[in-house]
């Protein structure tokens, strides 16, 4: 658990690092931990570890908020699959839970985010094809690949790129041919791999440009970039979903609040916010895990 967060401060360390600009056709990610690496430096970490509680009453979603925030910090946020694994860790039965994720519908409430846990999206780092992203025909909120970037809908189906921080066959990144929908290639990329290629220092690295033009440089391919109407309730943008594949909606519908289907593997969906349900809550325990880490 602690070699997780001392992971993930990594993660957001290194994201602080990375230099303001950037080109679509240079990593630079690399490269700063490659000099950081070569100076030799040393970097003081200190993490704030956070604690599922599960709460059995059943209350509705603001009730629970409200309990939360009284008693711990507030509704539960996950921000990968190791925390989804400790949150159902932490359940007490096997039902379905409030955690702290809300929607607020509405075309303009979309935020795009990256599908890979601690990588964040932002405006100039992006390289939409002329006149996208479009919208059109209204819902497109995920993109998919040639040379530049367009939206589409969800629900079409194309080829894609996991990204392999493991590294499995010796490659950081594995072009699926199957034709699948957008969510359901996120869940086969982190089924099988990481998670879905995310990031320009992902999708313009050198290793990435070789295997699309050895297999597939003209052709549409998903890549980890979505939008939608979601938001923690505590405010962080964590960018991690879990949705189970029937309950899916696209959040364009009025069931705006969340649940884990923890007799379904925790995998979530969304339900009326006034429906009464146990909850999870989490709170901090400050510098839990603090120590000096050097190359
Ligand atoms: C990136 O965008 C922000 C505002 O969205 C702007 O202030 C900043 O100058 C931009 N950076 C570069 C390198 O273009
Ligand atoms: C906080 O917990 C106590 C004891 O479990 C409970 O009585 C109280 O109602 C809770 N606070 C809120 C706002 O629900
Ligand atoms: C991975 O690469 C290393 C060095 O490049 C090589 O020694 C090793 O055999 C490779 N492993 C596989 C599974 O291809
Ligand atoms: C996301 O959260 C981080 C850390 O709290 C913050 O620095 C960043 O500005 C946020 N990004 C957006 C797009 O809100
Ligand atoms: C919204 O929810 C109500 C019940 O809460 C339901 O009757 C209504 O059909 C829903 N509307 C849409 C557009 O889903």
């Amino acid at each position: 658990m602690s070699v997780y967060r001392v992971k993930s401060c990594w993660i957001h360390c290194f994201l602080q690092m990375k230099e303001k600009s950037f080109s679509c056709d240079r990593a630079t990610m690399q490269w700063s931990l490659f000099l950081l690496l070569l100076m030799g430096q040393c970097v003081f970490i200190t993490c704030q570890l956070y604690e599922y509680h599960f709460i059995k009453e059943q209350m509705s979603w603001d009730e629970a908020r409200a309990y939360c925030r009284e008693n711990y910090t507030d509704l539960a946020k996950v921000f990968d699959l190791t925390d989804m694994r400790r949150l159902q860790d932490s359940a007490q039965s096997q039902t379905e839970a409030w955690i702290g994720l809300y929607s607020e519908p509405g075309r303009d409430n979309r935020r795009w985010h990256w599908s890979l846990p601690g990588e964040e999206y932002t405006e100039n780092k992006t390289c939409w094809g002329t006149g996208e992203p479009n919208d059109r025909p209204y819902p497109e909120n995920c993109v998919r690949k040639k040379d530049k970037w367009a939206d589409a809908p969800c629900t079409h189906t194309f080829p894609f790129i996991c990204y392999d921080e493991t590294m499995k066959d010796n490659k950081t990144f594995h072009l699926i041919g199957e034709m699948k929908t957008w969510t359901q290639a996120q869940s086969y990329c982190r089924q099988h791999h990481t998670d879905l290629a995310s990031g320009l220092d992902q999708i313009y690295s050198e290793e990435f440009k070789e295997l699309l033009n050895s297999k597939a440089s003209k052709v549409n391919l998903w890549i980890g970039l979505f939008r939608d109407t979601w938001r923690w309730s505590d405010g962080s943008n964590f960018s991690f979903r879990y949705w189970d594949m029937d309950s899916f909606n696209d959040g364009l519908n009025n069931r705006t609040c969340a649940t884990t289907l923890l007799e379904r593997s925790g995998r979530w969906s969304s339900a009326g916010c006034d429906q009464r349900k146990p909850f999870f809550c989490y709170d901090v325990k400050l510098d839990q895990t603090s120590g000096l880490i050097c190359s």
